[in-house]
């Protein structure tokens, strides 16, 4: 078990080591225990941790405030719109400033090329933790919870089980391309081996993917990328299909859209989950646009996980502010 976690931020899924995740889980699992069984455990009495929203949240915002409030602490919501920094405070004011008022800085930024710069101006002017609560590389708590509930599932060995990450389309947004590159970074070291499915024009950051390749070969596991959709689902183990815009290949919002519109057929739908393993499982980590990205059938049917997996968004966020702002 890793002990140093205290002051330490999350900000990318490879700053905490394999080890650290694993301790971060076996915390995890305790507190989920704790929680069942109506044990108190106030581990962050008189705690307050910020968390500073550029943009919407369901999941991340309840289960950070109600994981705070479990600790024996407060969550303060800020909306940065209801915030000076439009009139100029700079990421180093904010850092600096909420770093003495706050035990931990949660942040949610997904604007492409400006969320995890914001993020770590932040950190390096903050003495208390930052916390990423998604950003336009990385959604790390999404994915540790993602690890839990495949755990749960699939067991901790997780070896010879292939995972894939696959595009599907959504016509709502252009949404953050973070959640599948968290998957590909932290899913390798837990032995699973990942086939990552998309079309051409919605290829991951290129930096993103050598330290996934690099993560996969330190661990012996497989890192393979397809263009086919039915391809990627063969004989998975773990279905993980959701949607994410053409952002390395263009940020302009009405080309981005052109792009998506010509891979309408990229849905995850009864007959696809055929495709994969009998006792696959399927996984989002929600919102989904309902049967356009995923019919209701596969999202509500015998293979999904969905609810699990955000349920251990509350776990999994618990376990890294007792950790570190303990
Ligand atoms: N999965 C997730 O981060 O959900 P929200 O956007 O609702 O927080």
């Amino acid at each position: 078990m890793q002990t140093n976690l205290h002051g330490r931020d999350l900000i990318g899924d490879l700053d905490f080591t394999k080890e650290e995740v694993e301790t971060v889980l076996d915390v995890a699992w305790d507190l989920k225990r704790k929680r069942a069984l109506n044990e108190p455990h106030a581990y962050l009495r008189d705690k307050v941790l910020a968390m500073l929203f550029f943009f919407s949240s369901t999941r991340t915002r309840g289960s950070f405030e109600a994981g705070m409030a479990q600790l024996g602490g407060h969550a303060a919501f800020i909306e940065s719109k209801s915030t000076q920094i439009a009139h100029g405070d700079t990421e180093k004011e904010i850092g600096d400033i909420f770093g003495r008022y706050f035990d931990g800085i949660a942040i949610r930024h997904c604007d492409w090329g400006i969320g995890n710069r914001y993020l770590n101006l932040v950190a390096e002017a903050s003495r208390s933790p930052v916390l990423n609560m998604q950003c336009d590389m990385y959604h790390p708590f999404q994915c540790l919870a993602d690890l839990m509930t495949i755990m749960e599932k699939k067991g901790r060995d997780l070896r010879k089980k292939k995972m894939v990450v696959s595009w599907a389309y959504a016509a709502s947004y252009s949404k953050p391309i973070s959640v599948p590159q968290s998957l590909i970074l932290q899913m390798p070291r837990f032995g699973l081996d990942v086939t990552l499915s998309h079309p051409p024009e919605f290829a991951l950051m290129p930096e993103i993917m050598e330290q996934a390749q690099a993560q996969a070969k330190k661990y012996g596991t497989s890192f393979e990328v397809v263009h086919d959709m039915d391809e990627g689902f063969k004989d998975a183990d773990i279905v993980y299909a959701k949607s994410w815009g053409p952002l390395v290949f263009t940020a302009d919002i009405e080309k981005g859209a052109e792009v998506t519109k010509k891979y309408a057929s990229w849905i995850t739908n009864e007959k696809r989950m055929e495709l994969a393993k009998e006792d696959a499982i399927y996984m989002h980590p929600l919102p989904a646009d309902r049967n356009i990205e995923v019919t209701d059938g596969v999202i509500d049917g015998p293979h999904s996980v969905v609810f699990d997996e955000a349920e251990n968004r509350l776990h999994a966020q618990k376990a890294v502010m007792a950790l570190t702002m303990g």
